[in-house]
């Protein structure tokens, strides 16, 4: 097996920190030092600077990327749960965070001309900002990026009105109707092929039952599919088996299980055992 991947530890300052929506926040952390580019769907292991926060740090998608005033500034969108999210989200301005990474896989590299459907549920969305932008710088035509994004309600729906910058299509849906159409984000998917769409990828990150439905659906079709799994993390580096996934054996050089930290956390969805229990 491969060795663990400990991931390089940062030290950065907040920057800026904003309440999103109805239960998020997003972080902007200066970091000097360089950071190499990071792929869309790495993540970083954060925590607090000053030990007020849990021991363990949390793993997060990386949202954005930039340089500023000659620190690199990485943003996180954060979806406030329980202690680890909460005491990252009441850091203001100069305050210290303690980052590991970049870590994880990320999506595969997108060919010029191949058309790419990206779905996020809620909170999901934070990896794909990444995706729109390193597509786009490596070539690809935003006309054949189309973003469906589904939340429960419209406040949930995290800076949707951001992601048309990037002039991509945008299709949104609330399960109460309350912006978009009325749905999930698999529907709006369902909704494309039903129109005759072409789809080369599916590329999917939000709730466990949502990507087990989005996996058997682009399986079904054939589409190609690949998930950013949101998987409990305990280290982050490959030392814990916290984030241990179902896998066919023969895609893992034997083992029945893949480390979502280290072979993830973006899997082909051919490669995961699927789960039946969930409706979505
Ligand atoms: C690779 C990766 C990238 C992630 N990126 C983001 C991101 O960009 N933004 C974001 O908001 N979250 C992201 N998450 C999820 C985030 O790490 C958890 O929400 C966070 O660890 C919860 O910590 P907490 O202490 O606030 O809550 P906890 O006290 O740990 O948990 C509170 C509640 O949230 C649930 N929960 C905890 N962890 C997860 C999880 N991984 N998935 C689903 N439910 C969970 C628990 O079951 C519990 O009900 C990511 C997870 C992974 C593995
Ligand atoms: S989180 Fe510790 S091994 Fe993956």
């Amino acid at each position: 097996m491969a060795a663990p991947c400990t991931g390089q530890r940062w030290r950065g300052n907040v920057a800026r920190s904003e309440r999103v929506g109805a239960d998020g926040c997003r972080i902007d952390v200066a970091i000097r030092g360089g950071i190499d580019q990071v792929r869309p769907s790495q993540f970083f292991m954060l925590r607090r600077g000053d030990g007020a926060g849990p021991l363990l740090a949390r793993p997060f998608s990386l949202y954005l990327q930039k340089r500023a005033d000659g620190a690199d500034e990485l943003s996180f969108l954060l979806k406030i749960h329980g202690p680890g999210t909460r005491s990252l989200a009441e850091l203001g301005p100069g305050d210290g965070v303690e980052l590991v990474g970049p870590l994880g896989n990320g999506f595969p590299q997108i060919a010029r001309g191949e058309k790419i459907v990206c779905i996020a549920g809620g909170v999901g969305i934070a990896t794909f900002p990444l995706v729109f932008e390193t597509a786009i710088a490596e070539g690809a035509s935003p006309g054949d990026l189309t973003l469906c994004f589904g939340s429960a309600r419209a406040d949930l729906l995290y800076e949707s009105e951001r992601y048309k910058e990037y002039g991509i299509r945008v299709l949104l849906a609330t399960d109460d109707g309350s912006a978009g159409a009325r749905g999930n984000s698999l529907d709006l998917l369902k909704s494309e092929m039903a129109s005759g769409a072409i789809v080369h990828k599916v590329f999917a990150c939000g709730p466990e039952r949502m990507l087990e439905a989005v996996a058997r659906y682009c399986l079904k079709q054939q589409i190609s599919c690949f998930l950013s799994l949101e998987t409990r993390m305990g280290c982050g580096t490959g030392v814990c088996n916290a984030c241990a996934v179902p896998v066919k054996p023969r895609s893992n050089g034997g083992w029945p299980v893949a480390k979502a930290c280290r072979e993830g956390p973006v899997f082909d969805a051919r490669n995961l055992v699927l789960e039946e229990r969930h409706q979505f």
